[in-house]
């Protein structure tokens, strides 16, 4: 009898436990974890706020790694919404031979952004560097290379018709003094190549938004001044343009006077055109010291670009230190090699919601 009891005793405890099991699992899951997936707790993004605002927030991309670094995609689509194809559209990578086009990678970042409900730029039609050799390798008459820009512009802008937001259609044509840069376009075809590639964009896809591109050209300058004139020309002739990209890499220790470029960006809008930031970088000596700084200089320009109606994309030239063109230790991007985001990443989230704070949108 005493055997007995204690033998149900232990049954009688086994069965207590077992229905204990999910009471004590579900006390383990109500952490710290599952507070910080509740929706009011998770940070915005920077997307998230850009769009509360209207404009968009891009970034320059590469497709190897976002095929190979784990870590690289999840941050990408999660703070951004606009990609830039950084090299893979450029005349060189894109035209191996004079009658072959390798689109595989384009399509593969186009796919991508369109997968991750992004917009994107497409960098760049004509440009006077990245140049496949056989272009470089021989000189053309001024029919040739005609045939060459024109079959250019329109099979690539046809086959991402709909597809690609922006065009970067004709890039750093104009020098520091404002003169034209005496490239191979321009040597072969005289001053008209860069109107004529806005017309030829223009026909391939009449949605996609059209703008010329070009660094140093950010504040009020000599080169700013020949290009407000350039486009100044284009629209009161009816050149199918739709707006200019400042690239905006500078340097912490010389970055552009803001006054003068809200200035800038004021006079070219009053032309009717939009204006972006295309390529922000804000190079350092890589001292920690100058993160604060660098900080400063992104969200001033950020500021001045949420400030006027007419810039409606702001995007920096990557993100991450870890893939930059400049290298690593200049640090000029907004996460660490390691993904940390740095003071500038959270200068610009503190920007964008000062913005939201002081003017919600409806
Ligand atoms: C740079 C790319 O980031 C590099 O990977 C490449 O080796 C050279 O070109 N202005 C532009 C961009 O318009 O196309 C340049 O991109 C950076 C400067």
């Amino acid at each position: 009898m005493k055997r007995w009891s204690s033998h149900r005793l232990l049954l009688l405890l086994l069965c207590i436990l077992i229905a204990a099991i999910p009471l004590i699992a579900a006390r383990g899951q109500s952490g710290p974890a599952s507070r910080a997936a509740a929706p009011t707790d998770v940070p915005k993004s920077l997307r998230d706020l850009a769009a509360g605002r209207g404009i968009l927030i891009g970034t320059a991309v590469e497709p190897l790694p976002v095929r190979a670094d784990p870590d690289y995609a999840p941050l990408l689509t999660r703070e951004f919404n606009l990609l830039t194809t950084e090299n893979v559209l450029k005349m060189g990578p894109l035209r191996p031979d004079i009658t072959t086009y390798y689109f595989e990678e384009a399509d593969f970042l186009v796919d991508f952004a369109e997968s991750n409900g992004m917009k994107v730029r497409g960098h760049t039609l004509v440009w006077h560097n990245q140049l496949p050799e056989w272009m470089t390798d021989r000189t053309y008459t001024t029919s040739e290379m005609t045939w060459i820009v024109n079959d250019h512009i329109t099979t690539v802008v046809e086959r991402y018709r709909g597809r690609i937001w922006a065009w970067d259609v004709v890039n750093e044509a104009v020098l520091d003094d404002g003169s034209l840069r005496p490239n191979v376009f321009l040597q072969t075809m005289g001053p008209d190549y860069i109107e004529k590639a806005f017309e030829w964009a223009r026909a391939a896809d009449p949605d996609a938004l059209l703008f010329y591109n070009d660094f140093g050209a950010e504040a009020l300058n000599a080169k700013s001044d020949a290009i407000y004139a350039m486009v100044k020309d284009f629209v009161e002739r009816g050149v199918p343009i739709d707006g200019v990209g400042l690239q905006m890499h500078v340097d912490v220790n010389s970055p552009p006077n803001p006054a003068d470029v809200a200035s800038n960006i004021m006079r070219l809008s009053a032309l009717g055109l939009q204006v972006q930031i295309t390529e922000m970088d804000v190079r350092t000596s890589g001292d920690p010291s100058e993160a604060e700084r660098q900080a400063q200089i992104y969200a001033a320009m950020l500021e001045i670009c949420l400030e006027a109606p007419a810039c409606t994309a702001f995007e920096t030239w990557g993100f991450t230190d870890k893939y930059t063109w400049l290298g690593t230790q200049t640090a000029p991007l907004l996460f660490d090699p390691l993904y940390d985001p740095k003071p500038a990443f959270f200068a610009l989230l503190d920007v964008l919601n000062r913005a939201a704070d002081q003017s919600p949108l409806p």
